[in-house]
């Protein structure tokens, strides 16, 4: 119960957001209902499920910095099997915030701890960077998924990011694990796109998963519609991408 996956990729636009809530969606939907937490002051992942016009009174930040119990900021979203702990654009202090706290890699696996076993999965959406939001993030987790855009720079930066996953195994949180490598935004009509998951193949062997997400521009459109693709068009290819992804996780994780 409660097992914790976090979306991480210090690069933005590798489809972190877009696969945190696809994939949130769908396991509420097959599995049990599921908690995702937007730990990006972009608050996409927010935005995304959630009518902003109701803001909830609380949110991540006020739960890490302000000590607000995690229950009340738990809301509810557009989706009964989805529950969210927003972000806000408060969230970009936490950065800082945070390093005056003690045991500051900690916070958010202290705070989580109440809350775990109300839930069967926890997906964590992190912010493009390797500050301490990720690493607090890599320290509650239990797996996490590396979202990789198929384009000519994809590895790029890859090596700070595992080395990052490996100090946090050594010294914060031992049982994290990389759950799989997921390509992203693929065109298969594309040699690069080939070329690119050819290349990641090659390095992460049986951690890539099998699954593609294909360039489908129901996944770029859906969040203006407030909903993920699964709701806002579920014949898509994108929807589908993420439904098989998501039995995959399962089939891993599960
Ligand atoms: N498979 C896809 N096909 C088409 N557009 C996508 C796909 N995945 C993500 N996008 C779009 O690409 C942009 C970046 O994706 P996003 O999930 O926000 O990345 P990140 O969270 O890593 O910054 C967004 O505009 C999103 O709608
Ligand atoms: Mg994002």
């Amino acid at each position: 119960m409660g097992h914790i996956i976090s979306f991480t990729n210090q690069k933005g636009g590798v489809g972190k957001t877009t696969s945190a809530v696809n994939v949130a969606l769908s396991l509420g939907v097959t599995e049990e209902k599921t908690l995702l937490i937007d730990l990006d002051p972009q608050a996409n992942a927010t935005t995304g499920v959630m009518d902003i016009s109701d803001p909830p009174t609380s949110s991540i930040y006020d739960v890490l910095i302000k000590d607000v119990p995690v229950k009340d900021a738990i809301t509810s979203t557009k989706f009964p099997e989805l529950d969210l702990i927003a972000s806000t654009n408060d969230l970009v202090g936490a950065e800082i915030e945070l390093v005056s706290i003690m045991a500051r890699e900690y916070q958010l696996q202290k705070c989580l701890k109440f809350i775990k076993k109300k839930y069967k999965f926890i997906i964590i959406d992190c912010p493009p960077s390797l500050g301490l939001l990720t690493i607090n993030a890599l320290t509650a987790s239990d797996s996490i998924i590396i979202p990789i855009q198929s384009e000519y720079y994809a590895l790029e930066g890859l090596g700070q990011l595992l080395n990052t996953v490996r100090l946090v195994q050594r010294h914060l949180n031992k049982k994290l694990e990389i759950a799989g490598v997921l390509m992203t935004m693929y065109d298969g009509r594309l040699n690069l796109s080939k070329q690119v998951a050819d290349e990641v193949q090659g390095y992460f062997k049986d951690k890539l998963f099998k699954t593609l997400i294909h360039r489908n521009v129901r996944l770029s459109e859906a969040p203006s519609f407030g909903k993920p693709a699964l709701l806002y068009d579920a014949s898509s290819t994108g929807a589908m991408d993420y439904m098989n992804l998501t039995e995959e996780i399962l089939h891993r994780v599960g």
